[in-house]
Order: structure tokens, then C-alpha cells, then sequence
């Protein structure tokens, strides 16, 4: 680790669009330090602007990065990673999560916001897609709420391995392949498809959300921030309609249902 890029008084942004545009360039921790926000790469990679590289120590940020972590609570989940024990309160189930390289920790609101979707739903028996499952955690909760199937698909290979093991951890049937999700064809229609994206994202890929998902499924689009949810919401379309969103901090995710076939 010797790369820190920093963005002076952005603390603020930890949990906002800077800091997912951080890990999306492939950020290896992000951090408040102060005022500031800081992101640790392997290499000095294009970033937004407002920001300057500087050299860094071989301190391991990440493992201080994952120290850090602490459980969080989302309807009847604890997300927990795993180097600290848990006390669970009746009702409460654990879902073990260990991010590694890959987004998803259950902290960020735009995760929050499709956990907290998937535990509305009645998925028992269901079969749910996770398009962009990063760490896994939503495919692997959607298979501790019920569901038949959790399938999650990534189109970075480096989030295959991080999935896994989190499945692993939670001795979860989710599965997991390295898919650019458009492009991919992913068989039998799904009952549940969640998409923890960006906002410009599903605008392109509404048409494709149609084809995976059956008559009458739900759709759940979260990763859309404040001045794009207007943008989502006018490219929704037959066969889809909007049913509910919800927001948290400067985050919406918005739950879409496929219309059933007439007659
Ligand atoms: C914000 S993370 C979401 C991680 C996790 N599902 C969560 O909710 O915390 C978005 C993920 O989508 C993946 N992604 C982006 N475009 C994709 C595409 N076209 N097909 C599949 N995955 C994609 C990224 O690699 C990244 O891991």
C-alpha cells in the first residue's frame, strides 16, 4: 500500500457518492482521517478532481480499515464481520461478512436500503438475483430469508473469490459468477432482482431487468443518489411499474414490480 489520494474537509462524504466513486476505481480502504476523506490504492489511478496523490507508509490500512468495522443492524440481520464477537437479540439472525476487495458491508445506505427491501419481501421459496454482489452480502441474505435460489453476479472477477467465502461463512447456497450483466444470459426467469448499482446504470439496463425477471417479480434498483432518482424514475417503464421508494441520507432505492401477464 502506497498510494493515498485525499480530498481535504470531505469527511463528510464517507458514506456519499465520493466515496463509492473511490471503491468503484478500485480503492482498497476508505477512510475519514480529521476533515478529510482518504482512499488507499495499490496504484495511482483517474479519480475525480478536488483531490491530490500522496505517498503513504506500508501501514496496513486495510486491516485497520476492517478493525474498524463494527456490526450493523438492519431489520432482523446483525451484518457482522468476523473478527469480533456478536450478541444477538431474540428475532436477530447473524449474517457474517468480511468485505475484503470487494463493496458491501452492510454500512453504506445504499446496501442498507435493499437489505432492508429483501427483509419486506416474502422470499421463501423465491429465486433472487443480486446484480453487482460485491461482497455478496444481499444474495447471501436473500438465501437466510428463504430464498430457493440467491444467484449474485459481478463483473469484477476480483469479487468472485470475497463472495465465496462469505457464502462459505455463513454456510449459504448463494452462488456466485463473474458476469457483465447485460450482456450475460442467466437462464430461467427470477422471481426477485436486486441491483445495488448506480443510477445511469439502470437506466441502461432497464429493458435487460425485464428479461430476467418474471411477470409479476420485483425489482429493487438501489445506488441511486439524490439528483439522479428523478432520472430513474422517468425511465421506468412497461412492463414496470414503480411501487415505493425509500431513502437514506442522500440515497434512494426504489422497489419496481414486473406486470403480470394479462389475462
Ligand atoms: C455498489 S457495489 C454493490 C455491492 C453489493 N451488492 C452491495 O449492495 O453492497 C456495485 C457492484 O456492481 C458491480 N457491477 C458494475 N457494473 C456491473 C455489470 N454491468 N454487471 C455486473 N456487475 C456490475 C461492481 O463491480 C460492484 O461490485
Amino acid at each position: 500500500m502506497r498510494h493515498a489520494h485525499r480530498y481535504p474537509g470531505a469527511a463528510h462524504e464517507a458514506e456519499g457518492p465520493l466515496a463509492l466513486a473511490l471503491w468503484d476505481a478500485g480503492a482498497r480502504a476508505v477512510a475519514e482521517d480529521g476533515a478529510d476523506l482518504v482512499g488507499y490504492f495499490d496504484d495511482r489511478v483517474p479519480l475525480p478532481g478536488g483531490g491530490a496523490w500522496e505517498d503513504v507508509d506500508e501501514r496496513d490500512y486495510v486491516a485497520e480499515y476492517f478493525a474498524g468495522l463494527e456490526a450493523v443492524e438492519v431489520g432482523p440481520l446483525v451484518v457482522a464481520p468476523t473478527h469480533r464477537p456478536v450478541t444477538l437479540q431474540p428475532g436477530q439472525r447473524v449474517l457474517w461478512l468480511d468485505p475484503g476487495m470487494a463493496f458491501g458491508t452492510g454500512h453504506h445506505e445504499t446496501t442498507r436500503l435493499v437489505l432492508e427491501a429483501l427483509g419486506a419481501l416474502d422470499l421463501v421459496g423465491a429465486r433472487v438475483l443480486d446484480v453487482g454482489a460485491g461482497s455478496g452480502v444481499l444474495a447471501i441474505a436473500a438465501d437466510l430469508f428463504g430464498a430457493a435460489e440467491a444467484v449474485g453476479v459481478d463483473i469484477d472477477p476480483d469479487t468472485l473469490s470475497v463472495a465465496r467465502a462469505n457464502a462459505r461463512l455463513n454456510r449459504s447456497r448463494a452462488r456466485f459468477s463473474c458476469e457483465d450483466f447485460g450482456v450475460a444470459a442467466l437462464g430461467e426467469p427470477y422471481d426477485v432482482v436486486v441491483a445495488n448499482l448506480i443510477a445511469e446504470l439502470h437506466v441502461d439496463l432497464m429493458d435487460a431487468y425485464a428479461g430476467v425477471l418474471r411477470p409479476g417479480g420485483t425489482l429493487v434498483l438501489s445506488g441511486i443518489v439524490d439528483e439522479r432518482a428523478e432520472m430513474v424514475v422517468e425511465a421506468v417503464k412497461p412492463p414496470f411499474v414503480l411501487v415505493d421508494r425509500h431513502r437514506a441520507g442522500s440515497w434512494w432505492a426504489m422497489r419496481l414490480a414486473r406486470e403480470p401477464v394479462a389475462g
